[in-house]
């Protein structure tokens, strides 16, 4: 029994056993894996896991702040690893007894409860000297005051007791990429370590390019599990960047202490002086106190889990892993800030800098625009407010109109270096951003379709619409008419397959770059109905000359598509690479790389590294017949493999559109078990935020058959797996929150709030259906 291992309290706390996640075993060999695994973010910040007992080697304590990015001596702006709050150094007559210092370590145990946001662990350390301590702990950041996050230590000297000391501390030498030298950053300088007018430790900090300013403050309240105040003395010490209060106190044996360690952290991003904020809201958490701002969090949670909960019956490793997908998710994103992003590892590590990519708006958004789209409304204007830059981006790259970035931070400029570094020291060319242009369309289709889903005219009207036409003007900009051939195509390209760059013709980039031009000439042309001084405001704005349309339609009609129908031809003489298929499977059943290509340039031969083909037909469903993406998903599935964990809930979808539910299953399993399992074996990076999105669509979209009808009709096909007797969860589709419940057979559709003046109607299987 998981309870059994914590104390009363706790026991109180801890959710049921469905809503936990567990670590059962200490192996230091897997911490940096649980730190991400087990990391908590709240819409503002992100925690890693990290061991604040101290030390222990393999740990990697950050801290990570949405919007607090620097470059320094980096390749790129990254996500700035800010001063380490978490650390309580603890130790009996000089000797530590943190994790770290263990002879001994007995009944560990680290649970998170994704019901209510908390990381509760607990064990029983014996030290050389022969010193048994039970040490339990509560953590969390809070939701309802995003600059808030405490941590509570409980500690029962077993067959000890006497004077303990302690160190409640700050940590601002931290660096990015702490454990790679090669890779090592510091991205603050430290300005001002003070005592908090005598209430704990704070440090201001600052950023090294932009000079912005982030505070960090601390202090602990300690008492015995009696109630009784037991703190001995206390003193402010500075040693170099380390801000640290020192304090002692006595425990007799067998008795518990709990100390309540509070903290602050404020960024010049929402305050001009981070000191008087973090002061302020320090005293303030103090009288509130651990226990009720917990309570309040606990709230918001609920809160969250009544929107976002999706109920599996019939598969309870699933379900469990779909919770664990959304909670991080939802946990991530802020619901207040419309300038920052979600990034490809969430706020859970450092791989890719916290850059958001094309996974947002294809892989993530989609589930923030059915459950959250006060979430997707952010994360759509924050690609509205970089729109200038995009368009600065495709001047610099001598293009027109805007193109996005492939990796964006917080400025909008490009962000994907141009020169990286192998692990060896060996540097390289990288080529990605200078090629792979598809997440242009990718920013488009997913403003599309978050304007689908809301129905947010008023966004689509006054921004979208922007977002759309100068997208369009860089893809009419990217072509390059063919005489020969009398047609435009796209040269010098890389598609989602990063494994075949450059090539000619992608099929995949070309169809998108239509789409693009296409949508934004029908969303003009509809605009231009409705009222011709609004779309003449637009097209002033726009500077488009006189006859565009025309121009632009003519344009696209003779854009290489490479082709509608049969095999599809990933790109211009893929067919003629070296053929090579996939035999082999590891036990999670992720594909082995084939003998042949180790060795061998990976653009010689048929291996994908991710989903091309399959996700073109995925996105542009209608474009194809059924026949034809049965026949590509059959052909390139056999030569994908999935080294992006973005690939194989696009395989899972695919996998069920075209009816072959056994090997859709089996790629959702991938998918949502990515991270715990560590299928790609780099969770330790962080959490991979795609692959959680694009598991939520693939039970969604896929397994319930949820989508736009092309009439604009909501629309439901569900083909649920045999073992799953229904799965529930709920939406927002137009502003109504409504819950959906899905049967083998049978749909209900029923309001969480009932509108009376309003009726919705949706399709079940071709039948028109009301929401009750
Ligand atoms: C994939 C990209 C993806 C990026 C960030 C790369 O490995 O090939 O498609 O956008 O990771 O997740």
């Amino acid at each position: 029994m998981i309870k059994n291992h914590f104390n009363k309290e706790i026991r109180k706390l801890i959710s049921a056993s469905e809503w936990l996640i567990v670590r059962k075993e200490y192996k230091p060999e897997e911490n940096l894996a649980y730190e991400s695994l087990f990391g908590l973010a709240n819409g503002k910040m992100g925690n890693r896991a990290a061991f604040a007992e101290g030390g222990n080697k393999k740990t990697l304590p950050a801290n990570y702040i949405h919007g607090v990015f620097d470059k320094s001596e980096a390749f790129m702006r990254e996500l700035v690893n800010t001063p380490n709050w978490i650390d309580l150094k603890m130790y009996f007559l000089r000797e530590p007894f943190g994790i770290g210092d263990k002879k001994e370590l007995n009944n560990f145990i680290s649970v998170l409860d994704l019901k209510k946001g908390i990381l509760f662990r607990s064990y029983i350390i014996t030290t050389e000297s022969g010193r048994k301590t039970k040490i339990e702990k509560i953590k969390f950041l809070s939701r309802s005051n995003k600059s808030l996050a405490a941590i509570r230590t409980y500690i029962t000297p077993l067959n000890y007791g006497g004077l303990f000391e302690f160190e409640n501390r700050i940590d601002a030498t931290i660096t990015n990429f702490a454990d790679f030298p090669r890779f090592k950053v510091k991205h603050l300088n430290t300005l001002e370590l003070n005592n908090l007018q005598g209430k704990g430790a704070f440090v201001k900090s600052q950023t090294r390019d932009f000079g912005l300013e982030i505070g960090t403050a601390v202090s602990v309240d300690v008492k015995k599990n009696t109630g009784e105040d037991c703190l001995k003395s206390k003193h402010f010490r500075t040693f170099g960047e380390i801000a640290c209060e020192f304090f002692d106190l006595e425990i007799a044996e067998n008795e518990t202490v709990m100390i309540d360690k509070l903290a602050a952290i404020t960024t010049e991003r929402e305050t001009s002086n981070v000191y008087q904020s973090c002061l302020e809201k320090i005293n303030k958490f103090k009288k509130v106190g651990f226990k009720e701002e917990l309570n309040s969090h606990i709230k918001e949670y609920n809160q969250l889990w009544e929107k976002a909960d999706l109920v599996i019956e019939g598969d309870s490793k699933m379900q469990q892993a779909l919770r664990y997908n959304i909670f991080q998710l939802m946990s991530t994103p802020s619901p207040e800030d419309n300038q920052t992003n979600i990034g490809a590892k969430l706020l859970h590590g450092e791989e890719y800098g916290g850059h958001a990519f094309w996974d947002t708006e294809l892989f993530v958004l989609p589930f923030f625009n059915w459950v959250f789209p006060n979430i997707a409304q952010n994360l759509v204007e924050y690609r509205y407010n970089l729109l200038e830059k995009a368009k600065e981006n495709a001047e610099i790259n001598g293009y027109q109109g805007a193109k996005y970035p492939w990796e964006s931070a917080d400025t909008g400029e490009e962000e994907c270096p141009a020169w990286t570094i192998e692990p060896d020291g060996t540097c390289y060319r990288c080529y990605v951003a200078d090629y792979e242009h598809h997440v242009t369309a990718a920013v488009t289709m997913g403003m599309v379709n978050y304007v689908k889903t809301t129905d947010d005219q008023e966004f689509m009207k006054n921004k979208g619409i922007y977002i759309l036409v100068e997208t369009a003007k860089f893809w009419l900009s990217r072509l390059t008419f063919n005489e020969e051939k009398d047609f435009y195509e796209i040269l010098k390209v890389t598609g989602p397959d990063e494994w075949h760059e450059p090539v000619d013709n992608n099929a995949y980039t070309n169809h998108l770059a239509k789409w693009n031009i296409d949508y934004a000439l029908e969303k003009l042309r509809k605009y231009k109905k409705e009222n011709e001084d609004f779309y003449q405001k637009i097209i002033k704005n726009c500077e488009l000359e006189l006859g565009f349309e025309q121009k632009w339609q003519k344009i696209s009609q003779k854009i290489y598509t490479v082709a509608e129908q049969g095999l599809i031809e990933q790109f211009e003489g893929y067919f003629n690479l070296e053929d090579v298929l996939i035999k082999k499977w590891d036990e999670n059943k992720m594909p082995l790389m084939p003998k042949e290509l180790k060795g061998k340039p990976k653009n010689e031969i048929s291996i994908l590294k991710q989903a091309d083909v399959i996700m073109l037909m995925f996105l542009l469903e209608n474009k194809f017949d059924l026949e034809t993406q049965r026949l590509n998903f059959d052909y390139y599935e056999k030569r994908t493999l999935h080294r992006s964990s973005l690939s194989p809930s696009i395989h899972c979808l695919m996998g069920l559109r075209v009816g072959d539910t056994k090997r859709a299953y089996d790629y959702l399993e991938r998918s949502a078990y990515v991270d715990l399992d560590n299928n790609q074996g780099n969770t330790r990076e962080g959490i991979h935020a795609a692959s959680a999105g694009g598991s939520w669509q693939a039970v969604v979209f896929g397994y319930c058959g949820m989508k736009i009808a092309k009439d604009g009709m909501l629309s439901f096909e569900p083909n649920l797996p045999t073992n799953w007797s229904k799965v529930k969860y709920s939406i927002t589709w137009k502003g109504q929150l409504i819950d959906v419940l899905i049967k083998k057979d049978k749909i209900d559709l029923s309001y969480r709030k009932r509108v009376p003046t309003k009726k919705i109607k949706y399709k079940f299987k071709d039948e028109i259906k009301f929401v009750n």
